[in-house]
């Protein structure tokens, strides 16, 4: 299947000073990988790892500093993100942003900021746009006598409906959502899942997720990307990550969730060691990023980075010596 959206060597470097020079902070340092028409992915890591970074290059709202983001094919890296606004792509790549409240206009109602969409993206106005404006609340579930109200006259179940109304009113083929439940109650970001889960059912987008909730990935997300200071470590079909991860960085997430590993208790070997993470200013390429974390590291890791390599079964993993892994039937 071709890809709908795809990342080539994707790297966004930040100018940082330290210690009186300036240095390069590496948030997303290198990510290659897919999105297929249809296919909702999932992305986690814990946070300042790269996930909002990433997010950002893939909606073209931050340029890159090298690679590419290709678009049904086509280049969009290249095109500068001020200029992604005009761009005929924009209406097909949007996005849900992490706090609803944030998100909003204060000064326009519910009607009016999902209208403003409508009119950016698929240039209609009148009586055509009114009608996508209540499609797109319909699909949300958000009544229409709560259209003509105010950010601070709805609740933050009812806010994050306009923000995802406002997001696939013009009918994206991808819909990216950067945690779009963390703002929100725990009752209300239950809802808000229902209502996403329903939505990749019948829209047929392809989802982009991140999350720091694995559970929440393993729930939506048909693949998951596991992100480690500005790289991918893991990648693959959620099932089978989660029913035997391959990284040890995977592996210590999924032994910290209740139920753990499959196949009883994770041993000393599934844990990561104390300490803190490398800095991602100037990291050295020679060297594995978990090192110093991680339970397995040996010479090898801290002489060649691992590169992210196919493991069969759709599956890939950047560690010189992953857990051996069953590959589970789909
Ligand atoms: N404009 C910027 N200038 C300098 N550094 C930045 C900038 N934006 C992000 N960073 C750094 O890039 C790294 C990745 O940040 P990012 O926001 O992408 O992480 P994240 O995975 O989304 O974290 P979280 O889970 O907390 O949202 C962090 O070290 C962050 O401090
Ligand atoms: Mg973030």
């Amino acid at each position: 299947m071709p890809h709908l959206l795809e990342a080539i060597s994707l790297k966004r470097l930040f100018p940082v000073k330290k210690d009186g020079q300036t240095r390069q902070l590496h948030a997303v340092d290198g990510i290659d990988f897919h999105i297929a028409p249809g296919e909702t992915v999932g992305l986690v890591g814990e946070s300042g790892c790269g996930k909002s970074t990433l997010v950002r290059l893939l909606t073209r709202t931050l340029d890159p500093s090298d690679g590419q983001v290709r678009f049904r094919n086509r280049d969009i890296g290249l095109v500068r993100s001020r200029a992604m606004a005009l761009h005929p792509q924009r209406k097909d790549i949007q996005m849900v942003f992490q706090d609803p409240t944030d998100s909003l206009n204060p000064r326009y109602t519910a009607r009016q900021t999902i209208a403003e969409s409508v009119r950016l993206l698929c240039g209609l106005r009148g009586a055509e746009a009114a009608a996508r404006v209540e499609e797109a609340a319909g699909w949300v579930g958000l009544p229409l006598a709560l259209l003509d109200r105010y950010p601070h006259q709805l609740s933050g179940g009812q806010k994050a409906r306009v923000g995802i109304a406002r997001a696939i009113v013009s009918r994206p083929a991808l819909l990216v959502l950067d945690e779009p439940t963390a703002a929100l109650d725990v009752s209300v970001q239950t809802v808000i899942l229902q209502l996403l889960e329903r939505l990749k059912q019948e829209l047929q987008m392809s989802f982009l997720f991140v999350s720091h909730d694995l559970n929440v990935v393993r729930l939506l997300c048909d693949r998951v990307l596991v992100m480690y200071l500005g790289r991918v470590v893991e990648a693959g079909p959620t099932d089978a990550v989660f029913h035997a991860p391959a990284h040890p960085y995977t592996r210590a997430l999924i032994a910290s969730l209740p139920g753990g590993l499959a196949g009883g208790q994770a041993s000393a070997a599934d844990l990561l060691v104390g300490g803190d993470p490398q800095s991602p200013i100037d990291p050295d390429p020679n060297r594995c990023r978990l090192l110093g974390r991680c339970p397995r590291g040996l010479a090898r890791c801290g002489e060649v980075g691992p590169q992210l390599e196919d493991i069969g079964g759709g599956r890939q993993v950047a560690c010189h010596y992953p857990a051996v892994v069953q590959h589970v039937r789909q």
